[in-house]
């Protein structure tokens, strides 16, 4: 029993090992997880790996008003979703475009390898929400 537990904490350790303070603190703390009740756009994708995203999007004045995430998969996902979030709210649908995978890698000081692709899945899952609300427009 007691070495199954003392397995746990360098396991738990091991995954925050040698990753910069602000991914750290993204995956403790991360912002606007949740969904939306009658969001004025909503996309769901999946990624190579597996794990899916969805985004719920509210514009106002042709400004992101709120936009929520959920998702099924890792840390470095949710912390991507996180960040991909807090810096589309407010901007234009245009400006929030530009935003890219790279963008979070900088912000983040460097995803570890395996999870580069966390940051592609979360900016796909942005530019499909914002793709949707454009087309819901015409
Ligand atoms: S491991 Fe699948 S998106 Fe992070």
């Amino acid at each position: 029993m007691i070495e199954n537990e003392n397995m746990v904490d360098p396991i738990q350790n091991s995954t925050l090992e040698g990753i910069s303070e602000k991914l750290k603190s993204e995956l403790l703390n991360p912002q606007n997880i949740g969904k939306m009740d009658f969001p004025d756009s909503y996309a769901r994708v999946t990624g190579v790996c597996g794990d899916t995203i969805e985004m719920y999007l509210s514009v106002k004045d042709g400004k992101i008003k709120n936009i929520k995430f959920w998702t099924n998969g890792c840390g470095a996902t949710i912390a991507c979703s996180s960040y991909v979030t807090r810096m589309s709210k407010g901007k234009s649908i245009e400006n929030a475009f530009k935003i890219k995978p790279k963008d979070i890698d900088n912000y983040f000081e460097g995803l570890p390898d395996e999870h580069k692709h966390c940051a592609k899945l979360a900016v796909i899952t942005l530019k499909a929400v914002l793709k949707e609300y454009a087309r819901k427009q015409l």
